[in-house]
């Protein structure tokens, strides 16, 4: 089983930009420790950033068909691309939406995701575990999916 995970815009800047809101730790730490709880899990990971909107739709059509699952942390593409989220809406997989911080406790643009109707469930607030959180959080909720008889969330 597989799973990718996307960082859109500003996201490859982590560890410099705003470390009072997104933290220290660089975009490479995150994506490490998320791949240590695919691992623990059997799984396998990859992660892409992009600071242009076209690629993560490029990559979203990439993961059809060969990821089970999708961790999303579309920076503030969340808030605004159609795009994306027509590209999720063709995904037949899980997808996580993530945030480092709490856009519902930021700035008003920020308050409305644009990516939430086409994402099974959001991880947000959760600063430097949020990487890990989500994957942990795709995975278990994939494998519930794949139990026989489980509804779209899987048996609980
Ligand atoms: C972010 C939140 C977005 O509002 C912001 O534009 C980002 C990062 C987060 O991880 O908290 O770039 O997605």
């Amino acid at each position: 089983m597989h799973v990718t995970v996307l960082s859109g815009p500003n996201l490859d800047l982590l560890g410099e930009r705003e470390p009072e809101v997104y933290g220290t730790a660089r975009l490479a730490d995150h994506v490490e420790r998320a791949r240590k709880v695919a691992d623990a899990s059997g799984w396998t990971l990859d992660h892409f950033q992009s600071n242009h909107e076209g690629a993560l739709v490029d990559a979203v059509h990439a993961a059809r068909g060969r990821s089970d699952a999708l961790v999303v942390n579309a920076g503030a593409l969340s808030h605004s691309s159609w795009s994306l989220h027509d590209a999720l809406a063709a995904y037949e997989g899980v997808v996580v939406e993530l945030h480092l911080s709490n856009p519902a406790a930021r700035e008003p643009f920020r308050h409305r995701s644009v990516l939430a109707r086409v994402s099974d469930g959001l991880v947000a607030g959760m600063g430097g575990l949020g990487y890990e959180m989500a994957v942990e959080a795709a995975v278990r909720l994939a494998k519930a999916r794949a139990e026989p008889g489980a509804g779209p969330h899987g048996s609980g």
